[in-house]
This record gives structure tokens, C-alpha cells and sequence, in this order.
């Protein structure tokens, strides 16, 4: 597929809601705007089935980082925020929703089964504005400005965890920011030392996931594989993590799947609503992915006993000038 194709699913508009339709037509639709969710390496590692009134979402296990994601955290996680992404969606075309989270004992790849109503009902903490952000909300990469993000504004964002399991720390702690940054530094190193880890981002920016035209992608392929960059990544992502004005962590009360699928609809919804205010996220899961820094993380947190599952920074900051690209609608359809 050529390359700027698979980037015209962000041209999604919902005047093209088929309104008239069967429903199994109109759930179909609203995958468009599931797959614009964020997703390690960008993945994508989602896979959807519809029958009559339901979607069933699947990871595609195909599409796990094996080395990066060892324990199939960030898969659950990217899961989520594409479930997330759905739930929006169905909500603004007027579309009740019931998920059943990990039904299918014969079925370990399914994570959710959503059924749909016609019937109008919004949850609070999915205001309708989320739904214009789906196709704008992008992760930085860049500096954030040099500005503080208001009071009212962080309280909003801290309000989009309503789930029990979890717990949402936002803070402008500079001690913690530093401690952070040393998590940060050090993940770099170790993860980008290990040959197996390179060799894996290897493979996937070379099929172009983050963006790069065929030639572009098969140089930065070869870059990743042979050099060890870590130390020009960990100069990078101090920088643009010092530049930050808010570091986020979403954690839960039990390490299970639910858990992690849950932390995925926070951080989408958390993402949309920063993106109406201008605010742009980027996870930094180098920290998470070696467990030796996740449990240093872990002591960091207010509460004791909570498992770290997604750490973040936000601020103020240009949008990015380009979208991800995303794969073909019909190869994320079962
Ligand atoms: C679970 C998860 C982990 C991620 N970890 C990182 C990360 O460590 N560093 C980073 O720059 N982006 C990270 N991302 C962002 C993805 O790279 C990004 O979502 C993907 O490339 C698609 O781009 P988009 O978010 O701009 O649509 C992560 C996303 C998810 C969902």
C-alpha cells in the first residue's frame, strides 16, 4: 500500500456515518476511529470482529514486542485505548454501550466484547468534545513550552481516572521530575545496549510505523540494528522530559489484564482532552519495560503497593507536523 494511503485514515469524518444503515454497518464505521489510537511502536495490535450488535476486540498477538513488552503490558494497554476510542465514538452517534472485559476462556486473545444499543447515554467523563480530538490527538516528541498548565485544567485531566483499579498521579514535583529523568537515562541505556531489543525496533521501523518513506526506513533499520544509540535517545528524552511541565503515571491496584486494558481507556481519554487544551502527551515506557526500574518507580509513587503500569509527561507544546500512519482497514477485521 502506498505510503500516503496509509495515512488518509485520519481523513475519517463523521459525515460519512452511514446513519441509514444496518447497525453492523454503522459498527464497522466506528473502527475507523478505534484504529487512530496511540500504540506501542505503533503496532497496532488490535484486531475487531463484528457480529450483529457486537464487536469483539482481540490483540493480534502477531504484532507483540516480545523483547520490549516481555509480559504483554503495553499490548493490553494500546488494546485499551483503542477501546476507548470506540466507546467515544459509539457515544457521540448515539450508541449505548455494554463491555465485558476477557470473556472468552477459548478465545485468550479477546479482550473485550462490546454490545450496542440504540439509545442515548453519555458517561460524564466522556464529554462529547473528545470525539473532534480522535482524529488530532497525536503523541510529541518535541519540548514542551515553557508554561504551566492551570490548576482547574490539571484537575479536569486528573478526573478522567474514574476507574477503581487505578489511581492517576499528575505532578510538577521537581524532585520527582529528576528521579524520573535518571529512570529515563538509564532504561535508554540498558534497553538500547541489548541487541535483541535493537534488533526488534529494527524490524519495525523499517516497515515504516513511524512514518518514513521505503528509503528513509530501511536506513533508520539499519541504524537501530548496528548502533547503539542510547546514549543520543537518553540525551533526547531528558531533554524533552525536563521540558515538561506535568509527569503522569496511571497505576494499578492489581497487575492483571483488566487492569491494563483499563489503564489503556484512561490514557486515551486523559490524551484527548489534553489535545482540546492544546496539551500533548508522550509515554516513556523504557522505565516500565526493565523491571529493575519499574520497582524504583514504584517506590516513587504516594501510595505503597501499587504496580506502575503507563508513566507520561505533558505540557503545552507545537503539534507534531505529521500523523503516524496506520494499516489497512481490512486487515484489522477478523
Ligand atoms: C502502551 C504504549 C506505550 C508507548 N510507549 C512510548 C514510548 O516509550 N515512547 C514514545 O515516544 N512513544 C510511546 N508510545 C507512543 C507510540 O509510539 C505512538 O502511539 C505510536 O507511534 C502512534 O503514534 P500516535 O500516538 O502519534 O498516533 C506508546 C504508546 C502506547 C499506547
Amino acid at each position: 500500500m502506498p505510503l500516503e494511503e496509509r495515512f488518509s485514515c485520519w481523513k475519517v469524518v463523521e459525515e460519512d456515518y452511514p446513519a441509514e444503515a444496518s447497525l453492523t454497518e454503522r459498527l464497522r464505521f466506528l473502527i475507523r476511529y478505534a484504529i487512530l489510537a496511540p500504540s506501542s511502536h505503533n503496532t497496532e495490535p488490535w484486531l475487531y470482529r463484528i457480529h450483529d450488535d457486537q464487536i469483539d476486540l482481540f490483540y493480534d498477538e502477531s504484532r507483540w514486542l516480545k523483547v520490549a513488552d516481555s509480559d504483554q503490558r503495553e499490548l493490553h494497554i494500546s488494546v485499551g485505548c483503542a477501546l476507548e476510542n470506540l466507546l467515544i465514538a459509539a457515544e457521540h452517534f448515539g450508541l449505548e454501550h455494554q463491555v465485558s472485559f476477557l470473556p472468552g476462556n477459548d478465545e485468550p486473545s479477546l479482550c473485550a466484547n462490546v454490545t450496542f444499543r440504540e439509545q442515548e447515554k453519555r458517561a460524564p467523563y466522556r464529554p462529547d468534545e473528545l470525539f473532534s480530538m480522535i482524529p488530532v490527538r497525536h503523541t510529541n516528541h518535541g519540548q514542551c513550552e515553557d508554561r504551566e498548565i492551570p490548576g482547574d485544567l490539571l484537575q479536569q485531566l486528573q478526573d478522567t481516572c474514574v476507574e477503581d483499579s487505578l489511581m492517576l498521579h499528575l505532578t510538577a514535583d521537581d524532585e520527582i521530575k529528576q528521579k524520573v529523568d535518571e529512570l529515563v537515562v538509564r532504561g535508554d541505556a540498558i534497553e538500547f545496549s541489548d541487541p535483541a531489543f535493537r534488533e526488534e525496533l529494527a524490524q519495525w521501523v523499517g516497515q515504516g510505523v513511524f512514518g518514513t518513506g521505503w528509503l528513509m526506513s530501511k536506513i533508520a533499520k539499519l541504524a537501530v540494528c548496528y548502533i547503539d544509540m542510547g546514549n543520543t535517545q537518553a540525551k533526547k528524552d531528558s531533554e524533552v522530559l525536563m521540558s515538561s511541565p506535568i509527569l503522569g503515571l496511571i497505576s494499578s491496584k492489581t497487575d492483571d489484564r483488566m487492569s491494563q486494558l483499563q489503564v489503556g481507556q484512561v490514557y486515551e481519554r486523559l490524551s484527548l482532552l489534553a489535545a482540546l487544551h492544546g496539551i500533548w502527551c508522550q509515554p516513556m515506557s523504557q522505565i516500565v519495560q526493565v523491571p529493575e526500574l519499574k520497582s524504583e518507580l514504584a517506590t516513587l509513587i504516594p501510595q505503597q503497593g501499587l504496580t506502575p503500569q503507563h508513566p507520561f509527561r505533558i505540557g503545552y507544546a507545537p503539534a507534531e507536523k505529521h500523523h503516524t500512519p496506520r494499516r489497512p482497514f481490512k486487515e484489522v477485521l477478523v
